[in-house]
């Protein structure tokens, strides 16, 4: 029996990281490179990264404070996705001019428009600094001490790298729960415009439908340019800005892919916990997916009533009913993924596993103290995800407090309040508003419920009665009235139903649950720390690689399809003739422009490519990035995930975790057929 053991054992420890798995680091890039080629890349690892010369990574920007995009001229051409300029593009629109429903495209520099708040970042360079960072630290100190310690040297380095301006940001993150940090050195620009957009019919193709979905058709893209000053320095928007150099941008391929090819995804990803444990594992399947899967459910619900009946909904709507329904449905996926793959079960074996071998090490007892930990934080941490899932849910609490808290500044005011107004539905809202509260007061249990939330719903026997009351009171729906609200109206404010109740939810969250939950948090996060550091021991051989956290990673894999369920197939390329397929002008989600059926009816588009699916490890935040050939160039837009796969946050597996990306070809078929743009390809560079 020891024998197996230790067969099984020495096993389990020289398997390295799955096919295709993994975030890579781009400076360690020569840990992978080997590994890369061998799997048909063909450029070397200073064209990937490298601090001395122009290389792929220079011309890969965080695009907002989500998303990723890429350079593609050397006049600050960007792409991205539809999705990521959204907000921009729904700016700019109107029911007169509705860039979202119609599309938008610039037809010189002068047509382009500014984004007030919109930056993209360069990543400058990025440095193992745990050293720097722990310099002083010594085992006496308390993890008090040590953590002001790491602030301190942090700072240091982080004005050190800052300090000769120019856009220049900083920021050391901790990798690996704090086994490791890294500076990361960013430079940030400010003056970005919108160049082009296709009609959401297009951009947006199969909405919330076919969103995390395969076939997919969706021409998720849209186009930007960097602005910067005339020595091509960050600057605010200004008329006189020129468009940007950059030290870099990738060539298009126009080559294309097919199954098997070698294909790289260079960007963001935002957040993943691979290494966490068993309860962790379950309580995100088992109870925090599905409660606010439920939750999301009953607000879409309200919110599609109300956008089918009116176009001016459906305009207001759109992007709010896009993001609550995007985690929605990728929860539902997530949750039957863990299941399917058993990662709870497994985690346990694998713990197991690490007890026997932890006895009398460091490590022995620290698997115990974390499920204590988890049972502990559990109430607390229900609670709080209720709050921000039903209290937080309701617009007008948010709104009032946003505007309370700006009362003595006129210009945040207003402006907070006409962003408001622009896309507020009351019906909706106050709809939102029964729903999220009764499911509040029925599933939280009353010890851990705020007392003025009790006191309330108690007086008004209802929680209807109570939102007929609060909505008829609160000065808060009425437009004229919040824009003509001055500091001196500070008592009115504050008596305010809509404020009082917002306050309420504050205080409690201050007093009641954020010290207990920083407090078990803290203490969770510290031993992961040692559970981290542990499994790297326990497993020597395994390549780790960290937590995604928003900065520049590298993902390879290839083209491939999948099976999403017994005797299913699902091949890697879609093309035009699957948009005709799905074209339904009673379906909203399937009604396209009148353009694209012409230009099919005429004949020579059947193929098309559309999208392309692909094994890159890849998650939120990695939307906009450049999807790379074998060549470095570029072939694609990586925009989302089969849901099958969405579990990949915790666990990737090989069979089933893809990637979609937008093949580049249909974005130029794009700006040639449907912008009647293409001067714009004057300025792009072709490789083939
Ligand atoms: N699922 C993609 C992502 O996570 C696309 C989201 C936007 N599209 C949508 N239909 N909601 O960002
Ligand atoms: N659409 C996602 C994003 O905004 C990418 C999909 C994913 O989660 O992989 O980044």
């Amino acid at each position: 029996m020891k024998r197996i053991l230790i067969a099984i054992f020495v096993l389990l420890t020289v398997i390295p990281a799955k096919a295709d798995e993994g975030m890579w680091l781009p400076v360690l890039i020569n840990q992978r490179i080997k590994d890369m080629r061998a799997k048909g890349f063909k450029l070397k690892a200073e064209d990937v990264y490298s601090v001395n010369k122009a290389c792929l990574k220079d011309a890969v920007v965080l695009f907002g404070s989500g998303c990723t995009g890429e350079l593609v001229s050397d006049k600050g051409l960007l792409f991205t996705n539809h999705h990521c300029g959204y907000g921009q593009i729904q700016k700019h629109s109107s029911v007169e001019h509705d860039y979202l429903k119609d599309g938008f495209w610039a037809m010189n520099l002068k047509e382009e428009l500014p984004n007030r708040g919109l930056t993209v970042s360069f990543l400058e360079y990025m440095e193992d600094v745990t050293e720097k960072v722990l310099a002083g630290y010594e085992t006496w100190m308390s993890e008090k001490q040590r953590d002001s310690l790491i602030r301190v040297n942090s700072r240091a380095l982080v004005s050190n790298a800052t300090k000769a301006g120019n856009g220049l940001r900083a920021n050391v993150e901790a990798l690996f729960y704090g086994n490791q940090y890294f500076l990361f050195v960013f430079r940030t620009f400010r003056d970005i415009r919108l160049v082009g957009a296709p009609p959401s019919s297009i951009g947006k193709f199969g909405g919330d439908t076919d969103n995390w979905m395969w076939p997919r058709h969706t021409g998720d893209f849209a186009i930007f340019r960097i602005y910067a000053d005339k020595d091509n320095n960050p600057a605010d928007y200004s008329e006189d800005n020129v468009p940007y150099k950059p030290k870099k941008f990738f060539k298009i391929s126009r080559k294309g892919v097919k199954e098997g090819d070698f294909t790289f995804v260079y960007g963001c990803p935002g957040s993943t916990k691979q290494y966490i444990t068993s309860d962790e594992v379950e309580y995100i399947g088992n109870i925090s997916d599905p409660q606010k899967i439920e939750l999301r459910t009953k607000r879409l619900d309200i919110m599609k009533k109300y956008m089918a009946k009116s176009p001016v909904v459906r305009i207001q709507y759109s992007s709010k009913a896009a993001s609550v329904s995007n985690a929605w449905k990728k929860w539902q996926g997530e949750a039957k993924g863990l299941k399917r793959m058993a990662t709870v079960a497994k985690k346990k074996a694998y713990q197991q596993r690490f007890r026997q071998w932890a006895k009398g090490t460091r490590y022995e007892g620290l698997l115990e103290k974390l499920e204590k930990l988890y049972a502990e934080r559990k109430p607390y941490f229900i609670a709080y995800e209720y709050y921000t899932e039903t209290i937080r849910a309701v617009e007008i609490l948010n709104f009032a407090s946003d505007l309370r808290n700006n009362l003595k500044n006129p210009k945040v005011r207003s402006n907070i309040a006409e962003v408001f107004f622009k896309d507020y539905y009351q019906q909706i809202d106050e709809e939102v508003f029964v729903a999220m509260i009764q499911a509040f007061a029925d599933n939280i249990p009353e010890d851990f419920q705020p007392q003025y939330f009790k006191d309330q719903l108690k007086a008004y026997g209802s929680v209807e009665a109570w939102q007929k009351d609060l909505f008829s009171k609160t000065i808060f729906t009425d437009k004229e009235r919040v824009l003509a609200l001055e500091p001196k109206d500070k008592e009115l404010v504050e008596a305010d139903p809509a404020i009082r109740l917002a306050d309420a939810f504050g205080e409690w969250l201050a007093e009641s649950l954020r010290p207990h939950l920083n407090n078990l948090n803290n203490q969770i996060r510290l031993a992961y720390r040692d559970y981290m550091q542990g499994q790297m021991d326990f497993e020597p051989n395994k390549q780790f690689y960290p937590d995604a956290n928003l900065t520049l990673r590298i993902a390879y894999g290839k083209v491939q399809g999948y099976s999403p369920a017994d005797g299913v197939y699902y091949t890697p390329v879609s093309t035009l003739k699957g948009i005709i397929e799905k074209d339904n002008p009673d379906i909203f989600d399937y009604n396209i422009p009148q353009t694209l059926r012409d230009i099919y009816a005429a004949g020579g588009y059947e193929n098309q490519p559309v999208c392309f699916l692909a094994t890159n490890h890849t998650t939120g935040g990695n939307s906009g990035s450049p999807i790379i050939n074998a060549d470095g160039n570029l072939v694609g837009i990586n925009f989302d995930r089969v849901w099958e796969g969405t579990m990949s946050d915790l666990v990737y597996d090989p069979e089933v975790c893809r990637n979609i990306s937008l093949d580049i070809r249909y974005l130029l078929f794009n700006i040639e057929h449907i912008g009647k743009a293409s001067y714009l390809f004057d300025e792009m560079v072709f490789a083939d």
